[in-house]
């Protein structure tokens, strides 16, 4: 994402507060890729800590910089007590399919975690803007915009470009939003990760009932997305990235 965005921590976030102690926390953080690449840059002082609901990303200790830890955490459950007003900065990423449609319950425990004027960052894809390009004229894009036709259906994309505003009526200030494109030489590599993602999803989520469809049409349709991807057509994303402060 930071070859699509040029930054990990957006820059108007300060990352010097005059401590040698300053605490990052990063929400659904998943194997915690975002947190060790920001750890690489920071001095071994900081401590960054993981948290998720679902411990099965998270590396073991041995294996990890001192300074960095995950721990189990329920986003949709308040923090314990102990986390209250600890972090100078809250991030979260990509919970696009984990919110259905009210953010407000994780707005609210991110801003229970941070420490007054800490910042919070919300990277997100914006699923209302969906672009289909080509590189050749007479690649078929069918399956493409079926899958954007089911993206923009979905209804867990609706409180994404709305964040900004939500924040600011949750009691954040100053919120911020930045939207990004990958360049066109990665566009090919995220419809590779996205087949992967569309697959599992298949395997493991879809459902014929569910919003995602029965599993072997969501198959299907990541087998013809694959095939148009292999002949020059891709998805383009928008990326959303939104900071916002907690109040002094
Ligand atoms: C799409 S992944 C994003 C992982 C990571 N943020 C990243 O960008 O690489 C979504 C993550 O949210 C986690 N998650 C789902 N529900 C959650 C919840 N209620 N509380 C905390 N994390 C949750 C999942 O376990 C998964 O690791």
């Amino acid at each position: 994402m930071r070859k699509t965005t040029g930054y990990l921590l957006h820059p108007s976030i300060p990352l010097d507060s005059g401590s040698s102690e300053l605490k990052i926390a990063d929400i659904g953080t998943g194997t915690g890729v975002w947190l060790l690449e920001l750890a690489e840059e920071l001095p071994s002082s900081y401590q960054l800590h993981g948290f998720d609901v679902s411990s099965a990303g998270f590396s073991d200790q041995s294996w990890l910089p001192d300074n960095v830890s995950f721990r189990a955490l329920n986003a949709f459950e308040p923090p314990p007590k102990e986390l209250w007003g600890q972090y100078d900065i809250v991030h979260i990423r990509l919970f696009v399919m984990v919110i259905e449609e009210d953010p407000i319950p994780v707005i609210d425990h991110c801003m229970k975690l941070l420490k007054p004027g800490g910042h919070l960052q919300w990277d997100e894809l914006n699923l209302s803007d969906l672009e289909i390009v080509k590189s050749k004229p007479d690649v078929s894009t069918e399956s493409l915009q079926r899958m954007v036709d089911n993206a923009k259906t979905h209804s867990s994309q609706k409180w994404v470009p709305q964040l900004p505003t939500t924040l600011t009526q949750s009691g954040f200030d100053k919120p911020t939003v930045s939207y990004h494109k990958p360049p066109p030489c990665y566009r090919k590599m995220w419809m590779e990760a996205d087949t992967v993602a569309t697959e599992s999803l298949a395997a493991n989520v879809a459902d014929a009932n569910g919003p995602l469809g029965p599993s072997e049409a969501l198959k299907a349709l990541a087998k013809g997305c694959h095939k148009e991807t292999q002949q020059g057509a891709a998805i383009v994303k928008m990326y959303q990235v939104v900071t916002a402060r907690k109040p002094l």
